[in-house]
């Protein structure tokens, strides 16, 4: 039996599995508190995460998960960003303008604060051992288990291919692969990815159990998620906010863009404009985002605008939001005219990326007895 070896790059953080927080906390867990325990031990950690590159990221995906990550960048953890660009095939032919897509992410994760010297931003296609690691995985997850997962039912559901595709059904096992190659213990996403982190839980306990590590550590942590307590923002349509529904704000938008895009939010014929999420939820939601821009609250936003009408109320939220964004945008602007620069953000993401990957596959094929 082969001992495994590990690269001082792979080390990954000396942490037991499930010790991220409170031992009794194994299910997803709330940024705020986990806060603490973060601050105390950054070193601990390693947080993965990432974006399917299929469009311009959006407000939503600013206050509800970029700016998360940059506190947790600030706060010491080590973050792992991946482009999960094999996830966009899962439900279309061809990855349509894909290069530019992906450009873009990172241009949008630096202009937004993440610290490139810090961050290890790659795509996962670029990294051949993290995609190895997908054939022992599938062999750790049942053919129903695969059928059974709500967020893939979910996209087939919405899915305009005639035909499900093998990488539809499998992606969730791929994505456990972009977790636990890294041994990343924190995942923030959004809550229609928890099916996916519970396949990455279970593919790390199973293996495991299959193939347990002579000294008995387990090779793989199981990750938890990490949900954001930031509110979901809607579209400007009223409807959930998507890259792909056009009812967005891109953080890429100019000023007259964003004044647009905005004037023509549904909002409701009562002049007078108050915050009530249940019973207004489009006006609501309009506060709230002005509210986000200006950290302030909505109720009071809503007392200023008074009997100013849904006018009013689209002015208020343009110049919270333009205002907001001019500093990110301005350095936006700055990243997205050095593509040179970009590609090598992703070149050096990918090698760090791939001696991680490495490390941890000799250990795999070492414990499953690998020659
Ligand atoms: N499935 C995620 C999405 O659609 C993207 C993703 C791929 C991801 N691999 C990941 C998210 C690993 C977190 C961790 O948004």
């Amino acid at each position: 039996m082969t001992t495994a070896t590990t690269a001082s790059t792979a080390t990954a953080p000396n942490v037991p599995a499930d010790a991220t927080g409170p031992s009794h906390l194994t299910g997803p867990a709330d940024l705020a508190d986990l806060d603490e325990g973060i601050r105390d031990n950054p070193a601990a950690h390693r947080v993965l995460t990432g974006d399917r590159p299929t469009g311009p990221l959006h407000l939503g995906h600013y206050f509800g998960s970029l700016r998360n990550r940059v506190h947790l960048q600030r706060l010491g953890v080590e973050m792992f960003l991946v482009i999960p660009d094999y996830q966009v095939i899962t439900d279309r032919d061809v990855a349509d303008r894909l290069a530019e897509h992906t450009e873009n992410l990172v241009v949008d994760y630096l202009a937004t604060g993440i610290d490139a010297d810090r961050a290890t931003i790659f795509t996962h296609s670029s990294v051949p051992a993290l995609n190895q690691l997908l054939l022992p995985f599938l062999s750790l997850v049942s053919v129903a288990e695969l059928h059974r997962n709500p967020t893939v039912k979910d996209e087939i559901a919405h899915s305009s291919q005639a035909a499900v595709n093998g990488l539809m059904l499998t992606y969730p096992v791929h994505q456990a692969a972009d977790i636990l190659f890294c041994k990343a213990d924190l995942v923030p996403v959004g809550k229609d990815q928890l099916p996916h982190l519970e396949v990455a839980r279970t593919v790390a306990r199973r293996f495991h159990e299959r193939y347990p590590h002579l000294d008995g550590t387990p090779v793989f942590p199981r990750p938890r998620a990490l949900l954001s307590s930031a509110p979901l923002l809607l579209g400007t349509d009223g409807g959930k906010m998507s890259k792909s529904r056009g009812n967005s704000v891109p953080l890429a938008a100019d000023e007259d863009t964003t004044a647009r895009l905005l004037k023509g939010a549904k909002t409701d014929a009562d002049r007078r404009i108050t915050y009530d999420p249940v019973g207004r939820p489009e006006v609501a939601n309009l506060l709230l985002l002005a509210g986000l821009c200006q950290d302030r609250a909505p109720e009071e936003l809503a007392e200023e605008i008074g009997d100013g009408g849904a006018a009013a109320l689209k002015r208020t939220v343009t110049e919270a939001v333009n205002e907001h964004l001019r500093p990110i945008r301005a350095r936006r602007a700055e990243l997205a005219a050095d593509r040179g620069h970009i590609r090598q953000v992703l070149r050096t993401g990918s090698e760090h990326a791939n001696a991680i990957a490495d490390a941890t596959l000799t250990e795999v094929r070492a414990v499953m007895g690998s020659l």
